[in-house]
């Protein structure tokens, strides 16, 4: 098939859905690629370039729709660009279908395929096709930058011969995709990092990118169930949302920088900071609201625009992060259109199988041969989880899971002695008909053998690996014993001494093998 990318006609947008890297990887998939002249120029990637790749450059939009059989871009089709499609052509790109609902019956019944890049489903093996994610990231990593630009001090705190400069304290609201990246770009700068969100499970993760989090004072009841809701928030009770906003004005005058990104699919962006929080910031603090495109966080975001407060707070409200880093977002984007191709290219022979049985790809698609589909059904990875729930772990006193664990105990001996004793027995009933020196080396063997087992049973996952090296020493052993039996007269010795350096020889080769795979993992490539 042959893969297009137009320039994007949307005023400011300088990504371009096709790099001559990800080309590369789509040729390698059997397509062809086509790319509109002059698309890459504004994320810095040439039209030469692009032939070098071996992608055909057309010069108008026109011919790129009616060469390519899929067209990739970034910003969802404005209508002139939508009458372009024709049936049987696919589309992928950003859609938004709930905003779009007149789009996507246009281009259904122009008979045209659409998938949204923007409803593949948060699910691992989706990740690398998770656009907004690739996204949210560079607009985390930017809106820090952003910040710094528009702060007139360091981030860091320094001591220096012409004073003490005290370190930015930075408030991260919303530890998503967008959050994270900011929490992870602010503490590398140097700054003191305080993040929030309403999903207690990210508080882990906040702490262990070397930010604060703020922890708030509240009755289960209160906590917003965010498991329900595919790893995004749920909207949080009016007595969780007071508690928070009184926590935020505590923390309003001693915070440098605040940047907001916290946000609920489907609705307007929750107001976290308000215009009293803004009044009682110092002069020169900033706040970036990357929840501006849905009304912002923030009561004086004025979405596209950076306005500063009558305090002298600057609230910048740009929705356009990705695209002002547009070399680095072009490439993340790419890429995942890339690997949307790959899973409808699952045989590499360049013919596309779209597979409405397969989630990741009947999520996205949101017209489909002349059909809207969407929205579409729940994942049905969702629908096996809803079909088995876990049965709730009942909550014990202290004395009760004492008493509990005495009980397993008790069970555990009992059963171990009952098995010594069946052991013995086995034991005496052989040594009435065995020769003494078998039963010499059986009852060692036997012994080894209980005692290797108990030792290593209770050993936690986490030390495998040592105890992999201490295997290893243990196969030389019989490996030595191995051949020093192995010229002995008895062919059953023999077996037995060749059978052991083989089975010794995959233990001692695997480990140094699985070793170097671990070191791989953290070398630098
Ligand atoms: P996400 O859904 O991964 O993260 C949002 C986070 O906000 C979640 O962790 C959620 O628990 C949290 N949250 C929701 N309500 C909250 C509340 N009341 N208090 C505290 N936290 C709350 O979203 P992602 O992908 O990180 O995007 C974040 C924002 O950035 C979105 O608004 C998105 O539209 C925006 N965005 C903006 C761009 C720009 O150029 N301005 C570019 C890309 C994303």
């Amino acid at each position: 098939m042959k893969i297009g990318a137009p320039k994007e006609i949307f005023d400011g947008e300088n990504r371009v859905a096709m790099t001559p890297e990800s080309a590369l990887q789509l040729i390698k998939l059997g397509h062809t690629c086509v790319i509109q002249a002059g698309a890459g120029a504004k994320a810095g990637f040439s039209d030469a370039t692009y032939a070098t790749a071996g992608v055909e450059v057309v010069p108008t939009a026109q011919a790129l729709y009616d060469a390519a059989d899929v067209v990739v871009k970034v910003r969802g089709p404005e209508a002139e660009e939508a009458r372009l499609l024709k049936s049987g052509q696919t589309l992928i790109s950003f859609f938004w279908p709930a905003q779009n609902p007149d789009l996507l019956a246009q281009i259904a019944g122009q008979g045209a395929t659409a998938i949204a890049m923007d409803m593949v489903p948060r699910i691992s093996r989706a990740q690398k096709m998770d656009a907004l994610s690739s996204m949210a990231n560079i607009a985390g990593y930017r809106a820090v930058i952003e910040a710094g630009n528009n702060f007139g001090r360091f981030f860091t705190g320094q001591v220096t011969a012409a004073g003490k400069v005290p370190p930015a304290k930075v408030l991260i609201v919303g530890a998503g995709v967008a959050g994270l990246a900011a929490i992870g770009t602010a503490t590398s700068l140097g700054a003191i990092v305080l993040a929030f969100d309403v999903r207690p499970e990210v508080a882990e993760q906040i702490e262990s990118m070397g930010a604060n989090f703020v922890f708030l004072e509240f009755d289960a009841s209160e906590l917003p169930d965010g498991a329900a809701t595919g790893g995004y928030a749920a909207p949080s009770s009016p007595a969780f949302a007071a508690k928070q906003l009184a926590k935020f004005r505590e923390l309003a005058p001693e915070m440098d920088i605040v940047i907001t990104t916290a946000l609920i699919p489907g609705r307007p962006a929750p107001k976290l900071w308000t215009a009293d929080m803004v009044a009682m910031m110092k002069p020169g603090s900033v706040v970036i609201d990357l929840a501006a495109e849905r009304g912002g966080n923030c009561d004086l975001t004025v979405p596209d625009q950076k306005i500063v407060s009558d305090n002298g707070v600057t609230i910048v409200g740009y929705t356009d992060f990705p695209s002002r880093m547009a070399a680095q977002s072009s490439t993340l984007y790419s890429n995942n259109i890339r690997h949307m191709l790959a899973d409808l290219t699952p045989k590499k022979d360049g013919v596309i199988a779209h597979n409405m049985d397969d989630d990741v790809i009947r999520g996205a698609t949101v017209t489909h041969q002349g059909a809207v589909t969407y929205p579409p059904p729940p994942p049905k990875i969702a629908a096996i989880a809803a079909a088995k729930p876990k049965p709730k772990a009942v909550e014990l006193t202290p004395v009760e899971k004492r008493a509990q664990e005495v009980a397993a105990f008790k069970t555990q001996t009992r059963n171990q002695v009952g098995l010594l004793a069946i052991g013995a027995i086995l034991l005496l009933a052989l040594g009435l008909v065995a020769p003494a020196s078998f039963m010499q080396h059986f009852i060692v063997f036997v012994l080894a053998v209980f005692v290797g087992f108990q030792v290593i049973w209770n050993v936690s996952h986490s030390l495998h690996t040592p105890l992999m090296a201490i295997t290893n020493a243990i196969s030389s052993i019989i490996i030595l014993g191995a051949l020093m039996q192995i010229g002995s007269g008895s062919w059953l010795v023999m077996l037995l001494a060749a059978l052991s350096i083989f089975m010794a020889g995959i233990n001692i080769f695997g480990g140094f093998l699985v070793t170097r795979r671990m070191l791989a993992m953290f070398q630098k490539s």
